[in-house]
């Protein structure tokens, strides 16, 4: 059975503009010349979220889940920082992700449907940015809460620009750890079964020190942390996330049904697909089902490029407005849906 049109609803396309405006860049004063150690690669843990427990907004605001009114419980806290390569430049285009446990030490990660149900229901629990030309990322996000086991700690995945594995590492507060009702937990930084195979550099590295924003009353914290990643970013570098217009060549498909043939340059670990016939009754887009051949089976919604150069793929579903939108997916990013 071939797939159908899958809609993309509202929110997810606001997530590309988000991605975009994400990118755009900052600046930040005060880092001095230092010796770089290279963050430590450590285990990604069971809870990288799966496609379908991570929500629709997957910005780089973790406390407010779209538009919610409420946002997520917990104390606020901003982690600025740069992506650098081994020399010690900024990395552009490098995909920062970020996961943690809520408030209680819930994950939103559920090997069920959809998120965990004991996770806030106003916390993202993961999010993504994309640096620009300074390497800088950004975050919004809760204090950890703690979980049996391990001591308060935050995940991160970056993925460099021309690379298709994500670095993972963590980061923990320098501090004694306690739990909400303030008793001092079992697990501290000294004895957390991944913080304890660190060095003493990289301890110093990654256990960081929360200091209150100035001029707010509702205790938000802020930190600064640079990754830096033991490669060098390849060159040149691909496209960030986003998408192209394409409109489709008629050709002869199977049998006496036409197809639409459309040839674009792809890269290598990029996931791309393609989108037209928005409805203004509900402002869908519908992702269109393709094919990789002419005559072939009309058997995929996307399709993760293996090499660089031209790719041709055959949409069935002619553009009703006279184009196609093609979309694409960095490496590393999440190719949940559709
Ligand atoms: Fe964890």
């Amino acid at each position: 059975m071939k797939p159908r049109p899958f809609h993309i609803p509202v929110s997810r396309r606001r997530f590309f503009k988000s991605m975009a405006a994400a990118s755009a860049g900052f600046t930040l004063p005060g880092y001095l010349a230092e010796v770089l150690t290279t963050s430590p690669i450590v285990t990604q843990g069971p809870y990288y979220p799966l496609a379908d427990d991570i929500p629709l907004d997957k910005d780089n605001d973790l406390v407010q889940l779209g538009d919610n009114l409420n946002i997520a419980t917990g104390v606020v806290s901003y982690i600025t920082g740069r992506v650098l390569d081994a020399s010690g430049n900024p990395v552009k285009n490098a995909l920062v992700e970020c996961w943690h446990a809520d408030h209680e030490g819930d994950y939103l990660y559920s090997t069920g449907t959809g998120r965990n149900p004991a996770c806030d229901a106003n916390f993202a629990g993961f999010g993504q940015f994309l640096t620009g030309s300074s390497g800088y990322f950004r975050f919004r996000t809760i204090k950890a809460g703690l979980y049996t086991g391990r001591t308060r700690h935050y995940h991160w995945g970056v993925t460099l620009p021309g690379r298709s594995t994500r670095s993972c590492t963590q980061t923990g507060w320098n501090e004694v750890a306690y739990s909400n009702t303030g008793a001092q937990w079992a697990t501290q930084n000294s004895n957390d079964n991944v913080f304890a195979s660190l060095t003493a550099a990289q301890k110093a590295a990654i256990l960081l020190d929360f200091l209150p924003v100035e001029g707010t009353t509702t205790g938000e914290v802020y930190t600064q942390w640079d990754f830096v990643s033991g490669y060098t970013p390849v060159e040149p570098t691909y496209p960030a996330p986003g998408g192209f217009l394409a409109s489709g060549e008629l050709v002869a498909g199977p049998g006496s049904s036409p197809r639409y043939k459309l040839t674009f340059r792809a890269y290598p670990n990029y996931c791309y697909e393609v989108y037209s016939n928005p409805t203004l009754a509900d402002l869908e887009w519908a992702a269109l089902p393709f094919s990789l051949t002419r005559t072939g089976a009309i058997d995929r919604h996307k399709h993760v490029a293996t090499a660089e150069g031209p790719l041709t793929i055959y949409v069935e579903a002619p553009a009703i407005k006279g184009f196609y939108k093609v979309s694409f997916r960095v490496p590393g990013a999440n190719t949940g849906t559709p």
